[in-house]
């Protein structure tokens, strides 16, 4: 049986926890040794199950690793393969970040065609219309996507919505391209910022990573750089959460606050107590959190990573919210799982009508992806009694060790196998 979580509800978290490396912006950084012969050094990788596929995925390609705790290098002196198999990109589609580099390294790649999932079907038409406009010849084989080119040339690109990993793999293959490159309506998400860090410290010259328009020079060849990856701000929200939610009194460590604005706007209209230090953030809960509206939108707008841990902080408002949901068109399945714990809510297309209630009920419930799994977690710390949450692998592919860290904060939370 996978493993679920046993969570007995009810206790405010008190105490400090910090945040680790970004899982969003752990996997690009790694796609990105692709670009270069020489090793790169992460002295803070995550270890998820997201960073672990993508590892593996890299040492099918020709990686070798080297592991010092949390210290990580990898290199690519060759690359012996040029293909990332179904096998791995259904388990995991930031897979295709492997494309650009592979291109404009190898000059050639093989990336599975990742499919639906379980937010929505998010295609990846707009990298491969940028790689395109790269130069890049590109077929659908056998749901494979068969790319190919000798060098390929810098180009205006305009993507027709903002991507996140569609930026990244754009910005990673122009840095290797011949000639500039403009990249429009990019996305400025900060792990896009921070992928843009590490290719300049491997010699790329990339200037306007965090606006809308970034301009890449590209060079010949890239080098070797050690890099720390930006804190996670989808978890550090999560856990910012977990001591609102849990009318607790919870500082959040390690942490980039300016990452982090849209939320804590929010919950300081939803009446959460919240201090901003220089690298952390105090909060607590209070009695009853205010109903409040959120509409997801690309960063600096409020994250669609961070809408069902919303969501479900306004489930015991007192009074209603709306959540529209604008980036992915299925991603309300903790909705129905919330439900089951005693929450209102109603779904209208891309937008959950939520009728505040006081509180939760433990039950059990089952996580559906990542982000809903964190939901069913805060949810179960705030409830009345025990929940436990299945399939807890989902939240295993993006929060390390997330119950160790809830844990220390005095919830009673144990993982069962
Ligand atoms: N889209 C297209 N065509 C494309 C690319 C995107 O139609 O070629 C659409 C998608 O279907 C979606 C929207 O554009 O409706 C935005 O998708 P985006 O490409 O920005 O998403 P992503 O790059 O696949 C990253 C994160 C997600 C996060 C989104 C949005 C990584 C590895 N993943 O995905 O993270 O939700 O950006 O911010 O960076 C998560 O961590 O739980 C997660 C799902």
């Amino acid at each position: 049986m996978p493993a679920r979580l046993e969570i007995e509800g009810g206790i405010p978290l008190k105490g400090t926890v910090k945040v680790s490396a970004a899982k969003n912006a752990a996997l690009p950084a790694l796609a990105a040794a692709l670009l270069t012969a020489e090793p790169l050094v992460f002295p803070n990788l995550p270890d998820l199950q997201d960073v672990r596929t993508m590892i593996r995925l890299l040492q099918t390609l020709g990686a070798t690793i080297d592991r010092d705790g949390a210290r990580v290098t990898v290199r690519v002196a060759r690359v012996m393969k040029d293909e990332a198999a179904y096998e791995l990109v259904s388990t995991m589609r930031a897979s295709v970040l492997v494309l650009g580099p592979l291109v404009a390294r190898h000059g050639s790649a093989r990336v599975a065609l990742p499919g639906g999932c379980a937010i929505g079907v998010r295609p990846i038409d707009q990298h491969l219309k940028g790689l395109a406009r790269l130069g890049a010849e590109i077929a659908i084989e056998n749901g494979y996507v068969v790319a190919r080119a000798s060098r390929l040339r810098g180009a205006s690109i305009a993507p027709d919505m903002v991507t996140v990993t569609g930026t990244e793999n754009l910005m990673m293959a122009a840095a290797l391209a011949q000639g500039t490159t403009i990249i429009e309506n990019a996305a400025r998400e900060p792990e896009v910022s921070d992928l843009a860090a590490l290719l300049n410290a491997m010699g790329a010259r990339i200037s306007g990573a965090g606006t809308a328009r970034i301009e890449i020079e590209g060079v010949p060849t890239l080098g070797g750089a050690t890099h720390r990856i930006v804190p996670d701000r989808i978890e550090a929200g999560t856990l910012i959460v977990a001591g609102a939610i849990t009318r607790g009194d919870v500082t959040v460590s390690d942490l980039v606050p300016e990452h982090l604005e849209a939320v804590l706007a929010k919950l300081d209209e939803c009446g959460v107590a919240i201090e901003v230090g220089p690298t952390w953030v105090r909060v607590r809960g209070p009695e009853r959190p205010r109903p409040a509206d959120v509409v997801t939108s690309p960063f600096p707008g409020f994250a669609t990573d961070m809408q069902a841990q919303l969501m479900t902080l306004l489930a015991l408002a007192d009074g209603s919210s709306r959540v529209t949901e604008t980036i992915f068109e299925n991603r309300f399945m903790h909705a129905a799982e919330l439900v089951r714990l005693g929450a209102r809510i109603e779904t209208e297309g891309s937008t959950a009508i939520i009728r505040g209630v006081p509180y939760y009920q433990g039950a059990q419930v089952m996580a559906s992806d990542l982000r809903a799994s964190a939901a069913l977690v805060l949810a179960g710390l705030a409830a009345r009694g025990r929940t436990e949450v299945a399939r807890v692998y989902h939240l295993d592919r993006g929060y390390e060790r997330m119950e160790t860290k809830l844990a220390g904060l005095g919830a009673r939370i144990d993982r069962r196998t």
